[in-house]
């Protein structure tokens, strides 16, 4: 490497593990049965997303990078940022879109990728710094968006914060208006901006075939949130007795995805020895993905106290770059 490179696990391993067994129990013993898509990502879960990524029916990568080609270098050139602070970058494979403008207009002093997964930013770091040499700092913080946000060290000059992907939508309408509240909180200066990747509401089919590939990608990153309550929990469920699923719900305007026991499953809960019993036909709910018209968020945004809200959107109106200035 050649740039500064630091990595901030903002807690302990024992900590994080503490907090993830505790959250896994009060999702498995509620009804409906719920597990945090967060559990998606462990260990290999990274790898099985940026597989998604290059799947012919997950347009949302797809269209996004494209629009950040269009329109990145614009949006980087408006805000002049001296740092970059992005926002589950995973490992980074867009990141190089708003950097690289940056880096040429000479003015990036940093970037801080956030993201639960260690390993995702450890290799992201690694491809950036290959790529661009004249990158300064990767100041990268490891954490859960829902606790560790203050975490993200304090500005240093006018700071772009991007949040690509439509990750937000995976945040249920509650859990978005604190996170966009604290983004907000992240952002002091007039000048500052927020960058989100977000996914609009279009015909069901092509929603539902984007998170049902034909070759069983997703339903692998699916299954693998039951891998991280068995490496977690130290249990032992059978992860061939749940099928994926992925239905959208019209009234709600999100994609869920959930697990389905096809056969009963019972397993002990460790510490307490309780039992968890999930029925055949029951259903672990482990992810939800929101699809948004742009009034409706842009009044999320508003509310969260950001003023001015510009879109950028590709001809078919199936995703969106929207950036949002305090
Ligand atoms: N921005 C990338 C990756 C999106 S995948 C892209 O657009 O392709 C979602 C990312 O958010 C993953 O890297 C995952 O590790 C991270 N993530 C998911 N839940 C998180 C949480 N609760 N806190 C921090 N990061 C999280
Ligand atoms: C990261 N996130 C926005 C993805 C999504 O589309 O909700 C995660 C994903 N889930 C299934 N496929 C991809």
């Amino acid at each position: 490497m050649t740039g500064l490179f630091t990595v901030t696990v903002h807690t302990s391993a024992d900590e994080e593990r503490f907090s993830a067994v505790q959250e896994i129990v009060r999702g498995l013993t509620s009804e409906p049965k719920t597990l945090s898509p967060k559990f998606l990502y462990h260990e290999e879960g990274s790898d099985l997303f940026d597989e998604i990524t290059r799947l012919e029916e997950y347009y949302p990568t797809r269209i996004e990078r494209s629009l950040l080609e269009r329109f990145g270098a614009g949006i980087v050139h408006d805000v002049w940022p001296h740092e970059i602070v992005e926002l589950g970058p995973g490992n980074s494979a867009k990141s190089g879109t708003l950097l690289s403008p940056a880096l040429q207009a000479g003015v990036l002093k940093r970037y801080i990728p956030f993201d639960i997964s260690e390993s995702a930013v450890r290799e992201g770091a690694q491809a950036l710094f290959d790529v661009y040499p004249d990158l300064g700092e990767i100041a990268a913080v490891v954490g859960d968006f829902e606790r560790h946000l203050s975490a993200i060290p304090s500005p240093e000059g006018t700071r772009l914060v991007a949040f690509l992907g439509s990750t937000i939508g995976n945040l249920h309408p509650d859990e978005r208006s604190r996170f966009l509240k604290e983004v907000r909180r992240l952002m002091p200066r007039t000048d500052d901006a927020l960058l989100m990747g977000v996914d609009l509401v279009k015909e069901t089919s092509i929603i539902e075939a984007a998170y049902n590939d034909a070759k069983g990608v997703t339903a692998l990153f699916n299954l693998n949130s039951l891998k991280a309550v068995n490496d977690l929990l130290d249990t032992n469920i059978d992860t061939s007795l749940f099928r994926h699923c992925a239905l959208f719900d019209t009234g709600h305007s999100r994609i869920e995805m959930h697990l389905e026991a096809e056969a009963d499953v019972v397993f002990a809960l460790p510490g307490s020895g309780d039992i968890v019993r999930i029925r055949a036909g029951e259903t672990i709910w482990t992810e939800s993905s929101y699809k948004f018209t742009r009034d409706d968020f842009a009044a999320e945004l508003n509310d969260a106290g950001f003023g001015s809200v510009r879109w950028f959107t590709d001809p078919d109106e199936m995703f969106s770059l929207v950036v949002a200035r305090p």
